[in-house]
C-alpha cells in the first residue's frame, strides 16, 4: 500500500492536463484498476478478526489517500490551463485609446428639444425634405405670386417637386395624417437658394410645432414657449411678443427673448436692444386649418418655427453658421457626447 502511494503520488505528478489526471483515476480507482483490484483480490476469509480490523483500515486509508490526491491534482490541472488561456492578458497595460467621438450641435440642440417637447405631451413626427408645391406653399397660405415662391429662394427639383423651404410643409400632412386635437413638432432641414455668409446657408434646420385643440389662444403659445426657453436655458426667461408677418398665421408674432447676457439692459449681443428675436410663431390661418380638414369652428391653434442652427448657435457660442456644415473635425468634437 505505500508503494501504492508513493506510485500514484509520480503518476499525479507528471499529470498536467484535467484529462491526464483523470486517466490515472481510472488506472487506480477504475473497474480493473489498481486499488480496486487490490481489494476485490483480497481473501478476508483467511483473516483474523484483528487482521481484517487492521487491514480493513489501511484500506481505506489508501482509498482516502488515492482520492484525495486525484481531486487535488485535477484541480491544479484545471486552474493552470485557465492561466495558459489566458496568457496574453495584461492586467496591468494602460487601456487602447478609445475616442468617444461626439454629436454635431445641431443634433445636440434637437435632442433636447424633442426630450422638453416630449415633456409636455407633444409628439415628434418625421417630415420630408422633399415635397410637393402644394405642402410647402399652397396648403399654408402662401398665395401663388407670393415673393417665396421665386426662383432665388427655392430649389426645384426636375420633376416639379421643392427641397422644402420650411418646415411649415409639413402642417398640413400632421393634420391629414393624425387628425385633431393634435401637438407635434417636426425638426428638420430646410433649404434656400441664398447667398452664403456668417449668417446665412443655403441649408439650414428648423423645428416646427402645431398644436390644435379647442379654446387655443395666444396664451397657451406663450406658456409654451417660455417652459420651453426656461428648460433649455435653465433659468427664467422673458419674452415678448411682436406683431410679425407670415401668410399661414393670423395674428402673427415674433417671440423676442430677453438677451441672456444683459437682462435686457443692452448689450453687444443684443446690438444694445435688450432683446433678441428668436422665434417666429402665431395662431393658425383658418385656411391652413381648412386646407387640413379641420372644423374651423371648433378648434384654433398656434404654430411656431424655432431656427434650430440659430438656437445652437446661441447656446454653443458658435459665431460662424458655415462652421456646422463644414465637416471639420477640430470643430466637431468639441460637442460632448452626453447631454
Ligand atoms: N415657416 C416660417 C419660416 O420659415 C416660420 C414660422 C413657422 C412662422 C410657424 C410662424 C409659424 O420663416
Amino acid at each position: 500500500m505505500q508503494k501504492i502511494k508513493e506510485q500514484i503520488s509520480q503518476d499525479l505528478a507528471a499529470a498536467k492536463t484535467p484529462d491526464a489526471v483523470e486517466q490515472v483515476r481510472i488506472a487506480y480507482l477504475g473497474r480493473k484498476g489498481i486499488v480496486t483490484t487490490l481489494a476485490k483480490d483480497t481473501d478476508f476469509s483467511k483473516m483474523t478478526p484483528e487482521e481484517k480490523k487492521s487491514f480493513g483500515a489501511r484500506l481505506n486509508d489508501l482509498k482516502t489517500f488515492v482520492e484525495e490526491s486525484i481531486a487535488q491534482a485535477k484541480e491544479t490541472a484545471m486552474s493552470a490551463g485557465a492561466v495558459k488561456k489566458s496568457t496574453g492578458l495584461d492586467l496591468t497595460l494602460p487601456g487602447s485609446d478609445r475616442r468617444l467621438g461626439s454629436l454635431h450641435p445641431i443634433s445636440l440642440i434637437q435632442m433636447e428639444l424633442e426630450t422638453i417637447f416630449q415633456g409636455m405631451g407633444f409628439m415628434v413626427v418625421p417630415s420630408l425634405e422633399c415635397e410637393l408645391e402644394y405642402y410647402n406653399f399652397d396648403a399654408v397660405n402662401i398665395p401663388a405670386d407670393h415673393p417665396a415662391r421665386e426662383m432665388q429662394d427655392t430649389y426645384w427639383m426636375t420633376n416639379g417637386m421643392l427641397m422644402r423651404t420650411h418646415t411649415s410643409a409639413n402642417q398640413v400632412r400632421c393634420m391629414e395624417r393624425f387628425g385633431v386635437p393634435l401637438k407635434a413638432i417636426f425638426p428638420g432641414r430646410c433649404f434656400r437658394n441664398e447667398a452664403q455668409d456668417p449668417s446665412h446657408e443655403n441649408t439650414f434646420y428648423q423645428c416646427e410645432g402645431l398644436m390644435v385643440d379647442e379654446n387655443i389662444s395666444v396664451a397657451n403659445l406663450i406658456a409654451v414657449m417660455k417652459t420651453l426657453l426656461s428648460e433649455l436655458f435653465h433659468r427664467d426667461v422673458t419674452v415678448r411678443l411682436r406683431p410679425g408677418f407670415f401668410p399661414f398665421v393670423e395674428p402673427g408674432f415674433e417671440l423676442d427673448l430677453q438677451c441672456l447676457f444683459c437682462s435686457g439692459g443692452g448689450c453687444t449681443t443684443c446690438h444694445g436692444t435688450g432683446w433678441m428675436e428668436l422665434i417666429p410663431c402665431g395662431l393658425v390661418h383658418p385656411n391652413v386649418l381648412k386646407c387640413g380638414g379641420v372644423d374651423t369652428s371648433k378648434y384654433s391653434g398656434f404654430a411656431f418655427g424655432i431656427g434650430l442652427t440659430r438656437l445652437a448657435m446661441m447656446k454653443y457660442g458658435i459665431p460662424d453658421i458655415r462652421l456646422l456644415n463644414a465637416s471639420d473635425v477640430r470643430f466637431n468634437e468639441q460637442f460632448p457626447v452626453f447631454l
